[in-house]
């Protein structure tokens, strides 16, 4: 089993490295692409904020195709797309080139958004669950981190081909390691092959849950059990999964990810070197406190780092809105600090607690199908937030742009408090039975 789970931990999450690294480095490409292209503001808009629109699309299609083909080429084929989008990077001379590029680009990580923490969640044992499906968002985290530092690197040279070539690494790294995975043992279950499925179930859970499970598949209890639960539950399970995914986009952590520099330079960093340095601080703040959440997660639960994480992003945006307000000047750094708070409390809470309890709520029959919904609400919402962002400065002034988000993150916190089950250390089944139970009651 800890062969098994090392892979899984070591291949799968490089889906998630991806994620981050694509939607990140146009950050610092972006200042070599407007002199080389002579790009006007609305063709930079729109090559930063095109990988979003691929990635709902693949994310719109990716679970129905892992529900039918599997989940293992279904994660192949988001690494092919992301080649295919990097060779016509490097290649580009054309700005259309270039969006056509970003475009399959972003396809291939709206497909990776949805597989890998499903891929992984099917494969983990419930008490690791939370520590490995975790290790998708740390990998996020990691690749903002390193399309920020590639940019600053890069600055003297201006390599922007080598920027975007880079991502083809970890995907050719990633399609070869799949071949060696085995197949998620929750789809070999569904489609009949039980045997299969029989020896995996065995080394990530208990015996008797095995045999409990193995039996049902046998007996078409499971078919049945899973109509009724359908009837039942499929709506609050929907409302929660689809209310995390949007929230943990319109709480507005783009807005930080995306344009930091901007943040920075609008707090009074006098030069634009201060600026991408203090992104860079962003970028690490972010990944050592995914960190802590992956040790954390199974021990303490979901629910309480969802509550405190929510607390301290609208906190932080509130003293973060009133440090704008009040023009207190960059040097006091309270508003890097107040930045800090609330990308910590993100990466602590709602970052990675949103995508694992979209892998763990829905019943498995069609757990693909509904998480590619909620996942694309979650490129949507993130779509919309990036591209509005800077307009709203402009209506509401920056201090009444952060006020406006922390005002929805303590809508958040009510939503966590009131709707969130506790899903730590059950297995995906008992989740389910959650829902019957509830709905009983
Ligand atoms: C979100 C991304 C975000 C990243 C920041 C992810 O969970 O889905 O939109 O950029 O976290 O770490």
């Amino acid at each position: 089993m800890r062969k098994l789970l090392i892979s899984v931990g070591c291949i799968a999450p490089l889906g998630g490295l991806l994620f981050g690294y694509c939607t990140a480095v146009i950050s610092g490409a972006l200042l070599f692409l407007e002199n080389t292209f002579s790009l006007t503001t609305l063709q930079q808009e729109m090559l930063v904020s095109i990988i979003l629109i691929g990635a709902l699309i693949g994310a719109g299609f990716a679970g129905t195709l892992s529900d039918r083909i599997g989940r293992k080429p279904v994660i192949m084929l988001s690494d092919v797309f992301i080649l295919i989008g990097g060779i016509t990077l490097i290649s580009a001379d054309h700005l259309f080139t270039l969006l056509f590029g970003r475009l399959i680009t972003g396809v291939g990580v709206g497909i990776a958004s949805l597989t890998v923490p499903l891929y992984i969640a099917e494969l983990s044992p419930p008490k690791r669950r939370g520590a490995l499906v975790t290790l998708n968002q740390l990998a996020i985290t990691i690749g903002i981190l390193l399309g920020y530092l590639i940019g600053l690197f890069e600055t003297d040279t201006g390599n922007w081909r080598l920027m975007f070539g880079f991502a083809i690494i970890p995907a050719i790294i990633q399609f070869v390691g799949m071949i060696f995975l085995p197949e998620s043992p929750t789809y070999l279950a569904m489609n009949g092959q039980i045997a299969e499925a029989k020896k995996l179930f065995k080394k990530i859970r208990s015996r008797e849950d095995t045999d409990r499970l193995i039996k049902k598949l046998k007996t078409g209890q499971e078919k049945a059990d899973f109509a009724a639960l359908f009837q039942k539950a499929m709506v609050p399970a929907l409302v929660i999964g689809l209310g995390l995914s949007i929230l943990q986009q319109i709480t507005g952590i783009n807005t930080v990810i995306y344009y930091a520099n901007q943040i920075f330079g609008l707090a009074g960093f006098g030069t634009a070197k201060a600026a991408i340095w203090a992104s860079v601080g962003v970028g690490i703040v972010n990944v050592l406190t995914t960190i802590v959440s992956v040790w954390l997660l199974d021990r303490s639960g979901r629910r309480p780092l969802l509550i405190i994480g929510m607390a301290g992003m609208t906190v932080g945006l509130l003293v973060l809105s009133l440090t704008f307000w009040l023009q207190i000047p960059a040097e006091s750094y309270l508003s890097v600090i107040s930045l800090m708070v609330y990308v910590a409390s993100f990466a602590i809470g709602i970052g990675p607690v949103a995508w694992l309890i979209i892998s763990e709520v829905y019943p498995h029959r069609i757990r693909g199908r509904a998480m590619s919904l909620a996942i694309f609400a979650n490129w949507t919402a993130n779509y919309i937030v990036s591209l509005t962002f800077l307009t709203l400065i402009e209506w509401l002034t920056s201090s009444g742009a952060f006020l406006f988000y922390a005002i929805i993150c303590a809508y958040a916190l009510y939503f966590v408090w009131r709707r969130v089950p506790e899903t730590k250390g059950k297995t995906l089944e008992e989740i389910e039975g959650f829902w019957k139970k509830r709905k009983k009651a």
